[in-house]
């Protein structure tokens, strides 16, 4: 896949994970405070994805009785964290990232090369998918890492990849939430101005975390114009504290269910 491919802006968020997973790969993808520098523990890093996916599936299974357990997409995929607690409730796991980076160690973690592989995909669509494909595509603490033209692409290409009747969750942060006081406001948005002057001086080149938020009501049109019924719009903790984050659940249409 060429570099032509990628539009400019998605070209930097990939070249950020690619520093960020050859820095710290699992503080990049969990940022606990404490675990910095390599301070993740491999297999409690692991746990609370298999911790996560039981949740998330447990939920939705409960639910709906008609979840089909062939395929599932984990966009977003990182060194696998989810993609290997989702080998345990599907079939086959699909797992891709824009990074190569996240790719190659998310392949030296498979310990289910059987049920699960890791695809790069370096592009602004699913192209690598034909249409129908998955029965369920899941998505977390990831679109909120690229700006929202492109998160709500692939929002367009999760509908367009799922199989009718089949299942969309994600989580997205829906906006930022108020500091408590007004000397906080204004501190930190004149440290978000500084970061960002640095960054465009090229004074600060270390890799940073975008940080980008869709509306609901944005998100429901795109999901709905894509051929999908929202189920569910949850408020959730998915992007600490500082964002009102929201776990979606949609289904596409067709398959049967009205
Ligand atoms: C915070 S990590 C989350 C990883 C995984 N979802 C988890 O929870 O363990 C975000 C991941 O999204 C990937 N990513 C960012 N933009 C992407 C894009 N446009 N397409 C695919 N992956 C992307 C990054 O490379 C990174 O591995």
């Amino acid at each position: 896949m060429g570099q032509k491919s990628i539009p400019r802006s998605l070209r930097r968020t990939r070249n950020h994970w690619e520093r960020l997973a050859s820095i710290d790969p699992f503080w990049a993808i969990l940022t606990d405070p404490n675990k910095k520098n390599g301070g993740w523990d491999k297999d409690a890093f692991f746990q609370s994805g298999v911790e996560t996916v039981d949740d998330e599936i447990s939920r939705l299974c409960a639910r709906f009785d008609d979840v089909g357990r062939s395929r599932v997409l984990d966009f977003g995929c990182g060194v696998g964290r989810l993609s290997l607690g989702l080998s345990r409730h599907f079939d086959h796991v699909t797992g891709v990232d824009i990074s190569a980076r996240m790719i190659d160690l998310a392949g030296d973690f498979n310990c289910h090369p059987e049920k699960v592989e890791y695809v790069h995909s370096p592009c602004s669509d699913l192209r690598l998918f034909g249409n129908d494909h998955f029965d369920l595509v899941f998505s977390l603490i990831t679109l909120q890492h690229m700006n929202r033209r492109h998160a709500c692409r692939y929002l367009a290409e999760f509908v367009r990849v799922t199989k009718p009747g089949g299942y969309i969750l994600f989580q997205m942060p829906s906006r930022r939430l108020p500091e408590k006081s007004f000397r906080l406001r204004w501190r930190r948005r004149i440290l978000r101005s500084i970061e960002w002057v640095n960054r465009k001086l090229l004074v600060d080149r270390r890799p940073h975390f975008e940080m980008h938020m869709v509306s609901e009501s944005t998100i429901r049109q795109v999901l709905t114009g894509a051929g999908a019924t929202v189920i569910d719009a949850t408020r959730n903790s998915g992007s600490g504290e500082r964002y009102l984050s929201m776990g979606y659940l949609a289904r596409k249409e067709g398959g049967g269910r009205s």
